[in-house]
């Protein structure tokens, strides 16, 4: 909508993070929209959505940054990490090249997040994908506990998971 900047009680920024492919403008499409694209093209560089949402009565507005995937754009992106509130992490729970590659996300994450407290949310999207190559949902959890991050099963071709993903990082911010 078009609610006028007096209009809410608190803004997040948020920033969504991970290997190209893994769903993360879809993830920011279902949220926002509440639409799904099978044939999302590859994000070039950087996207931005404002969503509000009211939570404990309380009006947010969230500023959420879709970043590329791609390796390319990996210098232009890690310039949004700074002053994130929330980083949303995600991967493939099909496909474990994309979780393997988690631990250089959060270096990445380590070396350009200014803030110490920003809240890692971790996310197993395209859960809707049933695959003999993925990742149990164990896997996750236990790589998410052990990061201090939050942990959650998505799929934006099915809504399942998609709300509760923000508002558990928005929150945990609060
Ligand atoms: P980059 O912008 O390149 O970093 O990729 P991305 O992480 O934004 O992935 P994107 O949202 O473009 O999705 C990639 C492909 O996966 C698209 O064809 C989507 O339709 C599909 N996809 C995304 N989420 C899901 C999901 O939950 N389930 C299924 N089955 N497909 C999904
Ligand atoms: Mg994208």
């Amino acid at each position: 909508g078009s609610a006028p900047a007096s209009q809410y009680d608190h803004l997040f920024k948020l920033l969504l993070i991970g290997d190209s492919g893994v769903g993360k403008s879809s993830i920011l499409l279902r949220f926002t929209d509440d639409e799904f694209n099978e044939r999302q093209l590859s994000t070039i560089g950087v996207d931005f959505k404002v969503k509000y949402m009211s939570l404990n009565n309380k009006r947010l507005k969230l500023a959420i940054w879709d970043t590329a995937g791609q390796e390319r754009f990996r210098t232009l992106t890690s310039s949004y990490y700074r002053g994130a509130q929330g980083i949303i992490l995600v991967y493939d729970c099909s496909l474990r090249s994309t979780f393997d590659n988690l631990k250089s996300w959060l270096e990445e994450v380590r070396k350009y997040s200014t803030n110490q407290d920003a809240v890692k949310m971790l996310v197993a999207n395209k859960i809707d994908k049933a695959s003999a190559h993925g990742v149990s949902r164990a896997e996750g959890e236990e790589f998410a506990m052990s990061h201090s991050m939050l942990f959650i099963e998505t799929s934006a071709k099915t809504r399942k998971g998609i709300h509760q993903a923000f508002e558990e990082v928005v929150l945990k911010v609060l």
